[in-house]
């Protein structure tokens, strides 16, 4: 089987940032992740995504800026033609480095905020970063260039939404995104407390379709169910090793930011080898591709093609087995696992990054 074209690279650059998210989705063992890829070897590694057929890139971390390199790394991309997306906290943003990425050829600016409310944001945060991401994000519409406001959604501040939404109004947003948190990495860990309510979630719901279909036309806004509310898996990364190529700043080719964690499953490097053989070749990422590797019940699910069996990390960090059900699945064996959850969790102090 030769394998599909992928459209979206994700660049992790660089897992250093000053914020201490308690959802991160990084890994928890950071330390044995330090080593990053060289300046030249992003280059490459770009020139071969194009030729693979990917349209668009979006560079992450950790936090991006960290990299003093990010400026030639953008600029190849641009040469490339490929869209490119900057995914900041803003923390260490000033405003001529923003322009300098603006001549480079970012094409996209996503601010990630914690709350609408200063004290609120810089807890959940673990740093003191909430004034400055307004000031850089008025920046970036100041500079012409499109602004979506991401939010991760949880316990301490799904009941925000309405002024989420406000608040990204008021700074001319192209699109807010209303991402309820994923529960791996750091967020698995801090889960208990994550969690929110079945009632804040339903208000939630309600408050942003309204605020949708209010905003048609002017600005996206886009409400990303939460998991653990669901009987039915989402298609995770739109299928294993399918349509997003993802690398972690040390070169390792994955379908999805959590894959490491997968025992069992060795990840090939883009140090090493070119990045359209492994994505043709790599076994980890020929594992879970494609639906031969389904047990029952998603062999014969009608669903199979739509959510391609769910999450695989989700069934690896909750049964052991990445090829098992997912368990958010209400066919899966261990559905009580994602019920049991939502019952006993019990909020406490978040564990932070770091
Ligand atoms: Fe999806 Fe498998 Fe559940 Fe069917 S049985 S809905 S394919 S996870
Ligand atoms: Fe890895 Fe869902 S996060 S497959």
């Amino acid at each position: 089987m030769s394998a599909p074209r992928p459209y979206t690279l994700i660049a992790e650059l660089t897992y250093r940032c000053a914020l201490k998210c308690p959802y991160c989705s990084n890994p928890t063992a950071l330390r044995d992740h330090r080593d990053e890829m060289s300046t030249e070897q992003w280059l490459r590694v770009l020139t071969e995504a194009e030729e693979l057929g990917v349209m668009q890139v979006h560079f992450t971390g950790g936090e991006p800026l960290a990299r003093k390199d990010l400026e030639p790394i953008v600029r190849r991309a641009r040469e490339l033609g490929l869209y490119s997306n900057l995914v900041t906290s803003t923390v260490p943003l000033t405003r001529e480095r923003l322009v300098g990425l603006k001549e480079a050829g970012i094409d996209h600016v996503q601010v990630s905020m914690q709350s609408t409310r200063p004290e609120r944001a810089d807890d959940i945060a673990g740093y003191e970063g909430h004034a400055h991401k307004l000031t850089a994000a008025r920046w970036v519409k100041e500079l012409e260039l499109p602004l979506t406001i991401n939010v991760v959604l949880h316990r301490a501040n799904l009941d925000e939404v309405e002024d989420i939404v406000a608040l990204a109004e008021e700074l001319g947003a192209d699109r807010v995104e209303l991402a309820n948190t994923q529960y791996h990495a750091w967020a698995l860990l801090n889960r208990d407390t994550l969690l929110p309510t079945r009632e804040q979630l339903e208000r939630a719901s309600v408050v942003a379709a309204k605020a949708k279909a209010r905003l048609r036309g002017k600005m996206d806004v886009l409400f990303v169910k939460p998991d653990y509310f669901s009987t039915k898996p989402k298609a995770c990364m739109d299928g294993w090793a399918r349509r997003f190529v993802h690398m972690t700043p040390g070169g390792f080719v994955l379908p999805c930011h959590a894959a490491m964690q997968i025992t069992g499953l060795s990840f090939d490097s883009a140090r090493d080898r070119a990045l359209g053989d492994i994505w043709e070749n790599s076994p980890a990422l020929r594992a879970y591709r494609g639906d031969a590797w389904m047990p029952e019940p998603c062999r014969s699910c009608e669903r199979k093609e739509v959510d391609f069996g769910g999450c695989r990390c989700q069934a690896f960090a909750l049964t052991g087995d990445a090829s098992a059900t997912d368990p958010v699945c209400s066919l899966s064996p261990q559905h009580h696992l994602i019920r049991d959850a939502r019952t006993t969790a019990a909020p406490k102090r978040y564990l932070y990054r770091g």
